[in-house]
């Protein structure tokens, strides 16, 4: 697989370098579509059917083409189509299932980024889907409102199987939510709108550079929900754009260049209060939702800047300095009004809240090149061991002039300072995945309630997807306090509450 690359990371960034800045494969300064004239494709909403008091969605992994470019058959995968998915929806207090099939020639696995949920039921590494099988995971949602999101996780090929096109949202409500003075009218002026960026090859196939290079394929080609050069109708004075960087390697920078946007919601749900913010930086998995004011029949685009990627080495070859329109919004002549953003916290707050004075155990984690504590992802080894109801600060931190993106699996952790200082208010709501400037400590507070199982581990790793791939990432399980660990499921067979059948 791609591990064999014998360049990685700080080696193959030095050979670039010496070859000079001309041509550093990915590395564009600037694109911009001349047209935005296709209408942006909205994830439909997954259909469900209740059955015993249980929301049941299927979603089916399938190859097929989609013309990103007219004319153009590019070869993707998607989930109940061509490429991505739809969206998936539910309520804090709903009992979901999700029956995922795998229609692909070769295993998968889908799992539920952001969610609080038993390991079994992740969809990681070790909840591989064969080919022809149906996996069944349940779990009741218990978390805050939150833009959420589905992708593959199967061990080594993340990066090719989110960059083909599986991948879709997954939004979940609470009262509070529904309750909001936010727009919340879904494809009208609440928008999902999936970032991502792609190299099509002069077939207008997908091409995922394969020799290692940092940080991963960048492309010069930025689509929104899979639409090139995308537009929107704006009705309302105010649209709600739940913005995810669906990327595999790039961090975008965005914002409107001529003006502010309010910063409502981060990883895990809504802030306090909204922050008004001029671009908010978002890497690999991370989402945000912010509200954008439109005048009566005025036309804007989404822009990703030149990105501030903290101290890293060879920024341009990170993809700093390149920047893109991503989607054009277009008001009526006539706007419907909006309510000045507002809510109530839920009234779950109190439970949900996370108190430092809480904590009782502090972690380390260093990443370097390709490595969590100078270790590589092994499937076989539980990495760290966690007692169910305890409150820990990891103290996270990249040791390497690299970006990277961190995210943990079931939890959503608040940012208590970054080298020593409180986090910027973009960075104080719930998260569960950060971009990681180099050589800065991030103290990340996290809780981990319910659902112990000293066998199945959760993840924790770079969401930049070939960081991961070739091994950035570790696992830890949850026990009840005092408990040991156990033994890892082999490889691709599920944890012991996983039901996998033909069909
Ligand atoms: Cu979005 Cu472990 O992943
Ligand atoms: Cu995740
Ligand atoms: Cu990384």
């Amino acid at each position: 697989m791609r591990r064999t690359a014998a360049l990685t990371g700080l080696a193959s960034l030095a050979a670039l370098a010496l070859a000079g800045c001309a041509l550093i494969p990915g590395s564009v300064t600037s694109v911009d579509e001349p047209e935005f004239t296709n209408e942006l494709a909205i994830p439909p909403l997954a259909p469900s059917r209740v059955v015993d008091g249980t929301r049941v969605f299927s979603l089916t992994a399938q190859d097929g083409v989609t013309e990103f470019r007219p004319g153009v058959e590019t070869e993707t995968w998607g989930f109940d189509g061509s490429y991505l998915g739809p969206t998936l929806r539910a309520g804090r207090g709903e009992r979901v299932t999700v029956e995922v099939t795998n229609d692909l020639g070769e295993p998968t696995s889908v799992h539920w980024h952001g969610m609080h949920l038993p390991p079994a039921m992740d969809g990681g590494p070790h909840q591989e889907v064969e080919p022809g099988a149906t996996w069944r995971p349940t779990w009741e949602i218990d978390q805050p409102a939150a833009t959420l999101w589905y992708h593959p996780h199967p061990h080594g090929a993340t990066e090719e199987h989110v960059y083909r096109g599986l991948a879709g949202m997954f939004l979940l409500d609470d009262d509070a939510s529904r309750a909001a003075d936010l727009p919340q009218n879904y494809g009208v002026d609440d928008v999902p709108v999936i970032v991502q960026d792609k190299v099509l090859d002069e077939d207008g196939q997908l091409e995922l550079s394969d020799d290692g290079s940092e940080p991963g394929t960048l492309g010069d080609v930025v689509m929104t929900n899979g639409t090139i050069g995308a537009y929107q109708e704006v009705t309302t004075e105010r649209v709600r754009l739940r913005l995810l960087n669906g990327s595999t390697a790039r961090t975008f920078q965005l914002g409107f260049p001529d003006r502010e946007m309010d910063l409502v919601a981060t990883d895990g749900g809504l802030l306090d209060a909204p922050v008004r913010l001029d671009h908010v930086r978002l890497a690999p998995g991370e989402r945000a939702e912010v509200i954008v004011r439109m005048q009566p029949g005025e036309t804007t685009r989404l822009h990703s800047f030149e990105a501030d990627l903290g101290g890293v080495v060879v920024p341009f070859a990170m993809g700093a300095n390149d920047a893109f329109d991503v989607l054009e919004l277009r008001a009526a002549d006539e706007l419907a009004p909006s309510p000045e953003p507002a809510w109530q916290s839920s009234a779950h707050a109190a439970r949900d809240a996370l108190h430092e004075d809480d904590a009782a155990v502090t972690r380390t984690f260093e990443l370097d090149d390709r490595k969590i504590n100078g270790r590589s992802m092994d499937m076989g080894r539980i990495d760290e061991v966690v007692d169910e109801g305890s409150t820990e600060i990891w103290e996270v931190r990249s040791i390497v002039p690299m970006p990277h993106s961190f995210h943990v699996h079931d939890v959503q952790f608040r940012i208590l300072s970054i080298d020593g200082d409180g986090p910027p208010p973009e960075l104080a709501g719930p998260k569960d995945t950060v971009y990681l400037e180099p050589n800065r400590t991030y103290r990340l507070l996290m809780r981990f309630d319910d659902y112990t199982n000293p066998d199945v581990p959760y993840m924790f790793h770079c969401h930049m997807l070939l960081h991961e791939d070739e091994g950035m990432m570790g696992q830890f399980v949850v026990v009840e306090p005092g408990q040991e660990a156990g033994t890892p499921p082999s490889r691709g067979h599920g944890g012991a509450d996983t039901h996998q059948g033909h069909h």
